[in-house]
């Protein structure tokens, strides 16, 4: 496991918009002292100030940019360049209205807010490769430039002449040609939707019943991940030719549903995300940090390799409608959260608060008091000293024994499709339902796609994976065939990859013979309903949401409904297949799942390093490079708890490198870091 990484020591620091403070221009040089008193190193600039240096059409002055990266140099700040192309100057889209964004409804958006331009627009394209250009052969010598930060979070849709017409044309590429092909895989028959010329082909407009095909929703989503990716290969062309040393990433959003991030990630070198969970919202810390927990997992996933913390807010947000301060020790415990996932950096929207605009009221490390004489300062500038400790973590790896199934395109097919239970259209809520087992037991877990390798895991978990292709069947069957252990939820391997059912029964094809049943129905129940899984020995679960009834050919029954038409149907089965066994959960239910998940994690033999039973509220997470593991205990209660790490591993404390005792304990909102060598 050699450490690959291209960041030598944590990165600490946040994105910096000094451009509203050019009346002020002391202000960079106190910024530089203060940030030296937070242990910041890095700073990410650029994004959004493309009018600041181009203030016409083709008339480019980099003075300020100059100024700052100067001062960065001088400094020794890490820069990461933003590329300006996450919202449109005015003086362009004036000149160039054809740049800005068609909605669903076929309106075209006027001037104004960011995100508001269309991915498909020769314009555009060409205006941001020119910026970018001249970015990157001025900065390109510049010791301060680090790496570069394409646009800011791409995402939305764009429903122009330029789109649809790009749109068909992927169609035609996918389809090789052949449009029957096409009609055959979107069932145009239904409702008279054959097409007989490309050409009468739109994008999923909204036409204000919610009745587009599914199929063909299915498609644009992908044709919408292709476009974006497609125009943000683009912009990273000319830096990648000008400055091939340096690293490109942009800014995602873990689950956001409007891109398939597995297929961006392709196209960077490191993938950086943005991070703000609701700490102190009515459902808990714990639950909180389960889910933060999982999107930091499926972000380290995409590359298989550590991320960037990119944005994280140092106290609060502005835009959640409520707003919570991180308590005391929130902001240490959450930021090292991340680490403990595979971040390398701990980065935060922003470094200084802004005076005016949207994000006013947003948290900042440097707030409108304007000196370091603050809680939310002091709180960085601690957390800045501690990951000054860590260097020796940065570039660990995560060796997970376990693995979620989480595609896009199965969450848009899923989505797409009518029927069912609107509720249960939310396939990261269900997967938080079963990841919730695996931290509280500090089993590391990755959240894979279909394509990627199952190999390296015990344990495959299935939420809601609607979408079964022949290549995820094959696989599905080799694992557990070769002694991997599956757990599967309802609605599994209904369509194939076009969004079309699966006949013959569900779960589609050779499932049912791994799964060793047969779903016949699926009965969806209201938000006031619920129905009771009953074990042999009496114990129950509710269960809600959907409840479908299933018929066991080879799997064995764990538990059944207890009410209805259906009262003494199976609910929980399990099928010894091959040299493994598949879980098959036919309801939702907290418990449930987590009844099927502590079988699965028995029959894999999955446990953490040091076989620890984590008292409530406490994780454990680990990296690791070829010879040391390195242990995360988080406590996300505030109460003092202790762990027994057992005898097996004699750790010590990083960087202390002191020899802990058998029993540690870890305050309220404290993270322990440990290391033992492995052999
Ligand atoms: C996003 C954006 C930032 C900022 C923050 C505020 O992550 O990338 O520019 O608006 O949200 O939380
Ligand atoms: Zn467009």
């Amino acid at each position: 496991m050699a450490k690959k990484t291209i960041i030598p020591y944590f990165l600490h620091g946040g994105d910096y918009n000094p451009e509203q403070w050019r009346d002020k221009p002391d202000i960079l040089d106190e910024d530089m002292r203060l940030l030296k008193e937070a242990h910041c190193n890095s700073l990410t600039v650029g994004m959004f100030v493309w009018t600041s240096m181009e203030t016409d059409d083709g008339v480019y002055d980099f003075s300020y940019m100059d100024h700052l990266m100067k001062t960065f140099e001088e400094n020794g700040v890490q820069a990461i360049l933003g590329t300006p192309s996450g919202a449109i100057p005015a003086w362009l889209a004036q000149k160039y209205p054809e740049v800005l964004r068609v909605d669903r409804g076929g309106r075209k958006n006027r001037y104004g807010s960011r995100h508001n331009h269309c991915y498909t627009s020769p314009v555009y394209r060409r205006k941001v490769r020119e910026i970018n250009t001249r970015l990157a052969e001025r900065y390109k010598d510049s010791k301060a430039l680090f790496m570069w930060h394409l646009s800011n979070e791409y995402g939305g849709e764009c429903y122009c002449e330029a789109c649809a017409a790009a749109f068909r044309e992927w169609l035609k590429e996918k389809y090789r040609g052949d449009l029957q092909a096409l009609n055959f895989h979107w069932s145009t028959m239904i409702w008279d939707h054959v097409y007989t010329d490309w050409e009468q082909i739109e994008p999923p407009f909204d036409h204000g019943h919610g009745f587009e095909l599914p199929e063909l929703i299915l498609d644009w989503k992908r044709f919408v991940t292709h476009q974006t990716v497609d125009f943000m290969n683009d912009e990273a062309e000319p830096l990648r030719r000008i400055t091939p040393n340096i690293p490109i990433t942009t800014n995602l959003m873990g689950f956001y549903n409007g891109l398939d991030y597995r297929a961006m990630a392709k196209h960077l070198d490191i993938v950086s995300w943005d991070n703000y969970p609701t700490w102190h919202a009515p459902q808990g810390d714990i639950e909180v940090a389960v889910y933060a927990g999982m999107a930091h997992d499926l972000m380290r996933s995409l590359k298989k390799q550590s991320f960037m913390l990119m944005e994280s807010t140092p106290s609060l947000v502005n835009w959640a409608g409520v707003n919570r301060l991180k308590a005391p020790g929130m902001h240490e415990l959450s930021s090292l959260q991340a680490v403990a996932h595979g971040s390398d950096t701990v980065q935060y929207f922003q470094w200084r608060q802004c005076r005016g605009g949207i994000e006013k009221f947003h948290g900042a490390v440097v707030s409108h008091a304007g000196h370091a004489n603050t809680r939310t300062f002091r709180d960085v500038s601690a957390l800045g000293k501690r990951l000054e400790g860590l260097t020796e973590l940065v570039g660990t790896e995560t060796v997970s024994t376990a693995a979620m199934l989480y595609d896009w395109d199965c969450r848009w097919a899923f989505e797409s499709s009518q029927g069912f239970n609107n509720r249960a259209k939310d396939i990261p809520g269900v997967m938080q339902d079963f990841y919730r087992v695996l931290w509280k037991h500090g089993i590391d877990t990755d959240i894979i796609g279909r394509e990627q390798d199952f190999s390296p895991y015990r344990l495959l978990v299935l939420p809601e994976y609607f979408l079964a292709d022949k290549a995820l069947i094959d696989k599905l069957c080799a694992f557990v065939r070769g002694g991997g252990v599956v757990v599967a939820s309802y609605l599994s391997g209904m369509v194939d990859e076009y969004n079309m059912t699966h006949t013959g029964g569900f779960p589609a094809g050779a499932l049912k013979e791994v799964f060793g049943l047969w779903n016949e129905e699926a009965d969806s129940l209201y938000e006031s309903q619920s129905n009771r899984a009953v074990f042999p020995d009496g114990t129950e679960n509710r269960v809600c949401e959907i409840c479908e009834i299933v018929h066991p050919t080879t799997a064995q029954v764990l538990a059944v409904y207890g009410d209805g038409f259906y009262q003494g149907e199976p609910v929980l089965l399990s099928n010894a297949y091959g040299k493994g066994k598949a879980y098959y959960v036919a309801s939702r239910g907290r418990e449930l799942f987590e009844n099927a998940m502590e079988r699965a994690i028995a029959d894999a033999g999955i446990a953490n390093p040091y076989g620890a039973a984590l008292p409530e509220g406490v994780t454990l997470h680990t990296r690791r490079d070829q010879s040391t593991v390195y242990v995360f205990l988080q406590n996300f209660t505030t109460e003092t708890k202790t762990v027994d790490i057992g005898k097996r591993h004699p750790s010590v404390s990083v960087p202390e490198g002191t020899e802990v005792g058998q029993a540690v304990s870890l305050a309220g909102y404290e993270t322990k870091i440990l290391k033992f060598e492995q052999h």
